[in-house]
């Protein structure tokens, strides 16, 4: 009797080990990694721990340390250039994005014939959400960030400085005279975050849909901080262990990049939380040079924002996460704010199938 149950048991048992493996080989293709970007606005060259600011960025640091630092990583030298390449894999020669920035009233974007990262990651299966400054076209519906691959979107579409009067640092409600309301939850002007803090609101939302992800479904969260772009406005907190600098822009400057070293902390911390991390590939980036002029600094290095010297164009950037084979390697490769359009399209598993010829290589072999 005893002896019969037993042999059922272990039936069932073998049963059920056999149905656990036919899951594992029915699933036996790795789930393509969550693609987390991160990219901060006017982040200079000596305002990052690692590169020996007197910044303090644990984060920033921590992460890179896990990862590999991109010591020899090209941007170009203003916003929506950079991130016209971001999102097209292009050279912004080749899509008209080269004239300057798109200014609130212009009638101006990524032309829509060019297929933008988030379309090539949707196709992919991926779920496709965006956080922050936008800056490549808002004039007409054709041109949002929703209407050109993202599932959702969260925040201001044009730039920041000619919009300071109103909207800053601290989001006040937008003067309508300046063509449109720009801060936007979807397509609908975004409301009730008046006298909030930008790093605080956009990191409470890509926390947000972080944890309300389906971990089944592969993520792409794109984060556009408009940290650390002036103007230099920071919840008083962040300044404290600053005092000990004399310049006041920088001191304020120091406090946003405290801010915002603490929100690529929480969106990580989220990541981890909601067990996503172990498949997750981070990547974090500036747009452009540090804004010399508004508490960034580029030292060693020449030039600022807006200039063709390194100081512009050489970028702060890393990529982290458990799948690379290495951490703590700096990577002197030149890698090109173009490459991550076919990297990460390379990495979902994608084809950039639709999309007009890439100026950007796949550089995921250097990386790794
Ligand atoms: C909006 O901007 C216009 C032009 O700069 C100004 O005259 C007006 O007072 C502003 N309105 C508000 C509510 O700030
Ligand atoms: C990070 O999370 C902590 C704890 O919830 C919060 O106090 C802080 O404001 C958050 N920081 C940012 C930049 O959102
Ligand atoms: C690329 O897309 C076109 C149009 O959808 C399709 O006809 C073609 O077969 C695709 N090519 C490849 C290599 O997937």
């Amino acid at each position: 009797m005893q002896t019969s149950r037993e042999t059922k048991l272990t039936v069932l048992a073998i049963h059920l080990l056999y149905c656990c493996v036919l899951v594992v080989a029915k699933e036996g293709t790795p789930q393509p990694p969550h693609l987390v970007f991160i990219l901060a606005d006017d982040y200079g060259w000596n305002d990052v721990g690692f590169h020996g600011s007197e910044i303090k960025t644990p984060n920033l640091d921590k992460l890179s340390a896990q990862g590999v630092r991109l010591d020899n990583y090209y941007v170009q030298p203003l916003c929506t250039p950079s991130r016209s390449q971001l999102m097209t894999g292009r050279y912004q020669i080749h899509t008209g994005m080269q004239h300057q920035i798109i200014w609130p009233c212009q009638p101006y974007h990524v032309p829509l014939d060019e297929k933008l990262l988030p379309e090539l990651l949707k196709e992919a299966g991926y779920s496709t959400h965006m956080v922050g400054k936008w800056h490549l076209g808002m004039y007409k519906k054709h041109c949002l960030p929703t209407r050109r691959g993202f599932d959702t979107y969260f925040g201001y579409l044009t730039e920041v400085r000619i919009t300071s009067l109103t909207i800053a640092a601290l989001i006040t409600p937008l003067n309508v005279t300046r063509c449109a309301l720009d801060f936007r939850d979807g397509e609908e002007v975004a409301t009730g975050f008046t006298g909030m803090y930008s790093t605080h609101v956009f990191t409470e939302r890509a926390t947000e849909l972080i944890a309300k992800h389906d971990p089944h479904k592969p993520l792409f969260l794109y984060v556009a901080l408009q940290a650390v772009h002036a103007p230099l406005q920071v919840p008083e907190r962040y300044l404290e262990q600053y005092r000990f600098i004399q310049d006041e822009n920088r001191r304020h400057y120091a406090g946003m990049v405290s801010a915002m070293d603490q929100a690529v902390g929480n969106i990580t911390e989220a990541l981890h939380t909601s067990g996503l991390w172990d498949n997750t590939v981070l990547v974090f980036s500036t747009d452009n040079g540090g804004q010399t002029l508004s508490g960034g600094n580029n030292w060693p290095l020449r030039g600022r924002k807006w200039s063709l010297w390194e100081g512009g164009v050489r970028g702060v950037g890393f990529v982290t996460s458990p799948l690379l084979k290495q951490s703590g390697v700096v990577s002197r490769e030149l890698i090109h704010i173009s490459d991550w359009l076919p990297t990460l399209v390379g990495l979902a598993g994608g084809s950039t199938n639709g999309t007009k010829p890439l100026d950007g290589f796949d550089v995921w072999k250097s990386i790794r």
